[in-house]
């Protein structure tokens, strides 16, 4: 197949970059191995968050995500999310989304932990992934710019002349397709699915980091994997995500004994350690949300969720435990989404342009696919036509798919809490994802944000701003201004 541009991955970044890149003239190749279901954009809970209110600004937002990142966000990354954040709010709904309104009509602004006012956007409360997605995905399908490939995994991308003129893709049933374009935009979501207990859907498991890396392209910052602090903690249904979002209309998290312990909407990785220190201090120990005061109409999939766990929102307390939920590393990017090799690009959760830094803020990640998504959109559509026309090397990718053993390692060594021991023994794993995430982990003598080693308790200042280049087999701290 020929076209200007493929797109690796139909979540939330991948629809919208190739809905851009054909709004600039492109044709696109959109490849998508998962249904929209399973998509970790799918199953958002969170909303996009955006300065919006007449209270709040850009700078303002800038603040809260630089608070949050803990001394390790790209401050020019940072800032182009919080300025041009509304402008995709806009731009969704001129695409037919339609976010959440208040009484008076005006969009109604969510409050998640570590913003200091009401900023994010919801389609359907709860429901905000699955809504917008869809809408998205549908203006794809009928775009005639847009060619979908679905059911089609990418094995491998191309490379001539150390540029990447396309990738090749396996059909469910074998077929293989080898697809040339001037630009390719890995949009293959995050890997917090290699971690055992995780929120996310059951392939997000890096497969994009792993065809970057086996290119020749640059990782970075694999050490920060966000926890989200209140995953379900039942049989039933267990690493269901809770929304932060309710904590913001009030929810409380309480011990066995039901007290409070956290401020329930200070950022993540603060309710996260706090969670895990209370359920460490006791084998039995428990922690538990108190929904009891909520109206429960806003959060239709966590109703829904709960209900088929047999639990009444109304009545019971609902356990949590942390869970994996987000990477903020990835393939480094620049802020247009350009990866380090020629002609490759990266958007949404599977990119890192650092603006995260060690925890990203609630509902910066939705945003992060729109924004982000545009301006490699756009840059992709722009890319420099091909010399070579046809053929290429096709690098050897490993197996995306972990072995459970790994999942289970990643657990008990790259969790919450790390040591110097555990990220060493992970060094051996067969999972060459899991090796990476070692090394950058054992790198980062300190503890920071969602990378936490009881070994190296403290921040070090000698680590502010910086970021862990991962090339080939080649680790070191790079600042990214
Ligand atoms: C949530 O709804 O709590 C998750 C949203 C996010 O990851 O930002």
């Amino acid at each position: 197949m020929r076209a200007d541009v493929a797109v690796v991955g139909a979540g939330a970044a991948g629809l919208y970059a190739a809905l851009v890149a054909a709004r600039e003239g492109a044709r696109v190749v959109l490849v998508s191995r998962s249904p929209l279901a399973e998509t970790a954009s799918y199953w958002a809970q969170g909303g996009i968050a955006a300065a919006l209110a007449l209270s709040d600004s850009p700078a303002r937002h800038l603040a809260d995500t630089l608070a949050a990142g803990r001394g390790a966000s790209r401050p020019s990354a940072a800032r182009v999310l919080c300025e041009e954040s509304a402008e995709s709010v806009r731009d969704l709904e001129s695409l037919g989304v339609h976010f959440d309104a208040d009484r008076r009509g005006q969009l109604a602004l969510g409050l998640e932990g570590g913003h200091s006012v009401r900023r994010v956007v919801h389609a359907g409360g709860s429901a905000t992934g699955r809504r917008i997605t869809r809408e998205l995905s549908a203006r794809a399908a009928v775009d005639e710019r847009i060619e979908v490939l679905e059911g089609a995994a990418a094995r491998s991308l191309q490379l001539t002349d150390g540029r990447c003129v396309g990738v090749v893709a396996e059909r469910s049933g074998g077929q293989t397709v080898s697809i040339h374009v001037r630009a390719t935009v890995l949009a293959t979501g995050g890997a917090a699915a290699l971690w055992e207990r995780t929120t996310n859907p059951p392939g997000t498991v890096g497969a994009g980091l792993t065809l970057a890396q086996h290119a020749g392209a640059d990782l970075a910052d694999l050490e920060f994997v966000q926890f989200h602090p209140t995953a379900l903690r039942h049989p039933a249904n267990d690493g269901f995500l809770i929304t932060e979002a309710i904590r913001g209309e009030g929810a409380l998290l309480v011990d066995d004994s039901g007290e409070r312990f956290v401020d329930e909407l200070a950022p993540r990785d603060q309710v996260a350690l706090a969670i895990e220190h209370v359920m460490r201090s006791d084998t039995d120990a428990g922690v538990f949300l108190d929904l009891r005061r909520i109206d429960m109409t806003h959060f239709p999939n966590v109703a829904a969720a709960l209900k088929r766990a047999g639990l009444d929102p109304g009545r019971d307390l609902i356990p949590v435990a942390p869970a994996a939920h987000y990477t903020m590393g990835g393939i480094a990017t620049d802020l247009d989404g350009r990866a380090s090799l020629d002609g490759l690009f990266a958007v949404g959760e599977c990119a890192c342009n650092g603006m995260h830094g060690a925890n990203r803020l609630a509902s910066n990640s939705l945003a992060e696919c729109f924004v982000f998504g545009r301006r490699a959109g756009a840059a992709a559509a722009a890319a420099a036509p091909l010399e070579a026309t046809i053929g290429g090397f096709v690098p050897d990718t490993p197996d995306p798919v972990p072995p459970p053993a790994t999942r289970a390692a990643l657990w008990r060594n790259a969790g919450l809490v790390r040591t110097a021991d555990g990220l060493r023994e992970l060094l051996d794993d067969p999972f060459p994802l899991a090796r990476t995430i070692a090394a950058a982990a054992l790198a980062r003598e300190e503890s920071r944000g969602a990378h936490q080693r009881s070994d190296r308790p403290a921040p070090d200042p000698a680590y502010d701003g910086q970021h862990m280049l991962i090339r080939g087999g080649e680790i070191r701290l790079e600042r990214w201004d």
